[in-house]
Formats: structure tokens, C-alpha cells, sequence
């Protein structure tokens, strides 16, 4: 009798686990490649894949020798339960790296950040660290921003200010864009770390993200965007064959 060939469909539970495990993999090697020696300020991002990042750090045994510096809430308490020493941007402003995660990365190591909702002081403690650090899964490989991540580009903004925002943003191209809502968690909108709301605003595929982000940034009440443009130096990604690949910036 012929054997049929039967095929392995994966479980949601397998694919949960290859994708936890590929996040780890990529935290890790990320802190072993590049932490370095005598870092004395290191930056902590925000998201589900920092967790493993805050974790090798508090592994090293020099982890009494260094700050680290926390991007929102979720992040100052991974510092905290980790054991490591907690510093403030405002008493440590001269970073020696910063790790953090990512929504979509594109070849060039432009980033989509904000998903988890703490791009401002994700963008602040980046741009303050000598070298800064993406670690992610491989779902978050893109060939162009707007791509993969279809919800929007995340725009923390100044609370009275959403209505002409919204209007500004129809007008620079936008297709949709959303206040971001508490959701289950919360009625009414999601409010930041920074007391800010935040929206989502949906341009496709962005055929130039720095210009993009400026016209964005230029509108009054927008305190930042989630368009990170040539600020990381490396990105690490955990496969699904438990691999770890990398994309360096050319800047
Ligand atoms: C937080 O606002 C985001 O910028 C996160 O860094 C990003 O969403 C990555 O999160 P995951 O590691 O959970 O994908």
C-alpha cells in the first residue's frame, strides 16, 4: 500500500511558542553581541520582546555597575524586577546603548515604533544612546514601512489637539486614523505614560518615512511619531527555524 504523505500543520499553541522562543533567542544574542563591558547607562525599551533583553542583563554579573534607564512603566518595572539599578533620563542623559522593539523594521533600519504606546520616551532614551539596538521576531521584517504594520503610524499628540491633528493628517494623505481607545481595559481613549493621547494614522505603504515623519512632527500638538528614521545600528531577528539574523544600518 502507498504511504500517503500527510502534512504537519503547526497548532496555534506550537506557533505561539516558536514565536516566544524566537524573541528570546534574539534578546539574548542581541545583550551578548553588544553589551558593552564598561556600559554605565544602558537603556530598557518597551514590548513583549524587552522582557528577554531586561532579563540577560540582569544575568551579568557586573549588573551593580551600570543605570538603567526605563522608557515607560511596563519598562521601569522589568528594571525593578530584574534587580537592576534604576536611573532617570533627567540624572543620566549620556547613554552607552539602548535595546528595544520594534512594530515593523525596514532594510534600512527605519523603524515603526508606538504599538505598546511609549514611543516618545522610547524615541528620547534612543536618540540619547551612543548605540541603539532593535530586537525582534521575524514577523517584524518589512520591505516597506506600512506594509506589515497596517495600523497606523503610532502619533503621540497633545489631547485638545486631536480634532485638527486628525484634520492635518487627511490632508498630508492619511487614509484612516484612529484615537486610540482603552478598548476593553479602559472607556475612552488610551492616555501615555506621558498624560498624552495617541493616534493611528494609516498612510499604506510610505514611500519616504523621514519626509513623512516631518511634515508629521511639524503639526502643532504632535509631540512625536512612531517613525524612527536611521537612529538604530543593528537589528536582531529570531527565525522560526530558531535562527537569529541581522540587518545592519548603513548610516
Ligand atoms: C512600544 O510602544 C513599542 O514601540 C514596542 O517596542 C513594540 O511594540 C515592540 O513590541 P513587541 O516586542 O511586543 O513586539
Amino acid at each position: 500500500m502507498l504511504r500517503r504523505f500527510i502534512p504537519r500543520y503547526y497548532s496555534t499553541i506550537e506557533i505561539m511558542s516558536q514565536i516566544e522562543s524566537a524573541k528570546k533567542l534574539a534578546a539574548y544574542k542581541a545583550v551578548d553581541e553588544n553589551f558593552p563591558k564598561d556600559a554605565k547607562v544602558v537603556g530598557i525599551g518597551s514590548g513583549s520582546t524587552v522582557i528577554y533583553v531586561a532579563e540577560r542583563i540582569g544575568q551579568l554579573p557586573n549588573k551593580d555597575d551600570f543605570k538603567c534607564i526605563p522608557t515607560g512603566f511596563q519598562s521601569r518595572q522589568l528594571i525593578i524586577d530584574n534587580k537592576l539599578h534604576l536611573g532617570s533620563i533627567e540624572q543620566y542623559p549620556d547613554l552607552d546603548i539602548a535595546f528595544d522593539g520594534a512594530d515593523e523594521v525596514a532594510p534600512n533600519l527605519d523603524v515603526i515604533k508606538g504599538g505598546g504606546a511609549c514611543l516618545f520616551q522610547e524615541k528620547l532614551v534612543a536618540s540619547n544612546a551612543k548605540k541603539f539596538i532593535i530586537v525582534a521576531d521575524y514577523r517584524k521584517k518589512s520591505q516597506i514601512l506600512g506594509s506589515k504594520w497596517t495600523q497606523g503610524i503610532p502619533i503621540e499628540i497633545v489631547p485638545n489637539s486631536y480634532t485638527t491633528i486628525i484634520r492635518e493628517l487627511f490632508k498630508l494623505g492619511c487614509k484612516k486614523v484612529e484615537l486610540r481607545q482603552g478598548g476593553k481595559a479602559k472607556a475612552g481613549p488610551v492616555i501615555t505614560d506621558n498624560n498624552n493621547f495617541l493616534l493611528d494614522a494609516d498612510f499604506a505603504e510610505i514611500e519616504n518615512p523621514k519626509e513623512l515623519h516631518e511634515k508629521i512632527k511639524m503639526l502643532v500638538g504632535v509631540v512625536d511619531t512612531g517613525l524612527f528614521i536611521q537612529m538604530a545600528d543593528k537589528a536582531y531577528f529570531g527565525e522560526e527555524d530558531g535562527d537569529v539574523k541581522t540587518w545592519e544600518s548603513k548610516k
